[in-house]
Formats: structure tokens, C-alpha cells, sequence
């Protein structure tokens, strides 16, 4: 095994905060799947309502960094999303709730804030880091009836730019913020959408 091996093992550490999937069961064949890491590797898992979180005690915090303690973390990918939330994806903004809305943000922006605020920290502790965003092309176009979706990814996108130059000073440079524009991709969720 060669030095970039020995790299590779080391990293792939992943650390995934969602709610608890139905598929994670140990005899699920999803389940089998992501407890298989390539290479030895090792998976931690943590599960977080991106939309129940609170932030403002310091609880959510101990919990994400109790999650990373003794990783030597490298990159944070903010992956987590949901356009429907309690209802269909698609609907007119005055017909969603007043919670409905609440959750469309939480979960499309705020959740993702929270983690890269508290994760910011132990990335700096890497010579080099890097955050990546996913945002959506749904930032890009007039999205009608995904109203508070779209600007939510919008905030995404602007949130990695000014990240990204504050980053430049803050952290001198190690770590880099990206925002990554996706299209229409065939996944298990979006199929909901
Ligand atoms: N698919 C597309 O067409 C498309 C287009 C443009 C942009 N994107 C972006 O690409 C990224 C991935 O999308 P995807 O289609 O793969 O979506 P997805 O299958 O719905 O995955 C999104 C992730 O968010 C997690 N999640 C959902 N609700 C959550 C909650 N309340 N708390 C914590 N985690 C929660 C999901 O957890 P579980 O695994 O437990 O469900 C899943 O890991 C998203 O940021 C999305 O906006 C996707």
C-alpha cells in the first residue's frame, strides 16, 4: 500500500447527518452498502433533523462536533435538501403553512449555515479544506411555485462566494468554498418532487 493508499483510508471518514432513513437497517441492502467503505475505511453516522434542529442551545453543536472528534476532517459537503417539505414540491407560496415555509428554509438553508459555522473550526485544523455547497439550477431560472426552494439555493451559491472571500482571510487561504450548480438528476427522493 502506497502513501496515497494510506491517505485515502485515512479520509474516508464520512460523517453523515440526516434523520434516520428507512432504509438504515442493518439488513438493508442500502444499509450493507454504505457500511462498506472502500479500502477498511470507517463510516460514523449521525442523525440530525435538519429541519427540528435548534441551534440556539449549544446541544446541536456538542452533538456535530462529538460526531467529528478525532477525524481529521477535510471536506464538508452540504448535500441535504427537500423542495416539498409537507406537501408536493410544487405549490403556490400562498398555499403553503407558515411552518411549511419555515421547513423549506431550515432545511435548504439554514441547516447547511449551522453545520459549515460549527465544522469551520475543525477544518482549519487541515492544511487544506475544502466546503462544497449544492445548490440547483432552480437558482438560475424563474422557478414558479418552487418560490422558496429556488431562493434558498440562491443563498446557497451567494452565501459559498462571500464565505469563500472571508475564508481567504479567516483561515489564510486553507480553506476553499465551493458551490456546485446541479440540473435535473434522477434520484430516489427527487422521483417525490
Ligand atoms: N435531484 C435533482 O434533480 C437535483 C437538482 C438540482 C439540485 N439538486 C441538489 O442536489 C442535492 C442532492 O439532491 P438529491 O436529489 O440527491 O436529493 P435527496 O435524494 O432528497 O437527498 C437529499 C439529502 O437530504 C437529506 N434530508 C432530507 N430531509 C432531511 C432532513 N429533514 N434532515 C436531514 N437530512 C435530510 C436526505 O436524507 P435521506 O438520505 O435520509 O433521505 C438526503 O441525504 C440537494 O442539495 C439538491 O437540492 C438535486
Amino acid at each position: 500500500m502506497g502513501p496515497g493508499q494510506r491517505r485515502e483510508r485515512r479520509h474516508w471518514q464520512r460523517i453523515r447527518a440526516g434523520p434516520l432513513p428507512a432504509w438504515f437497517q442493518r439488513d438493508h441492502p442500502r444499509a450493507r452498502r454504505a457500511e462498506t467503505p472502500p479500502r477498511g475505511g470507517k463510516i460514523r453516522l449521525l442523525v440530525i433533523d435538519a429541519i427540528k434542529a435548534s441551534w440556539t442551545d449549544e446541544e446541536t453543536d456538542k452533538k456535530v462536533l462529538n460526531a467529528v472528534t478525532g477525524v481529521q476532517l477535510t471536506m464538508l459537503i452540504n448535500n441535504v435538501r427537500g423542495a416539498g417539505a409537507a406537501r408536493g414540491a410544487w405549490a403556490p407560496i400562498m398555499q403553503r403553512s407558515a411552518g411549511e415555509l419555515d421547513a423549506l428554509i431550515n432545511l435548504n438553508a439554514a441547516f447547511m449555515t449551522q453545520m459549515t459555522r460549527v465544522l469551520i473550526p475543525v477544518l482549519a485544523q487541515r492544511q487544506r479544506a475544502a466546503i462544497v455547497n449544492i445548490s440547483s439550477a432552480a437558482e438560475l431560472v424563474p422557478a414558479p411555485y418552487l418560490v422558496a426552494y429556488s431562493a434558498a439555493k440562491a443563498y446557497v451559491s451567494r452565501c459559498s462566494v462571500s464565505l469563500d472571500a472571508e475564508l481567504r482571510v479567516e483561515s489564510q487561504g486553507h480553506i476553499d468554498v465551493h458551490s456546485l450548480i446541479v440540473g435535473a438528476v434522477a434520484t430516489p427522493n427527487a422521483s417525490h418532487d
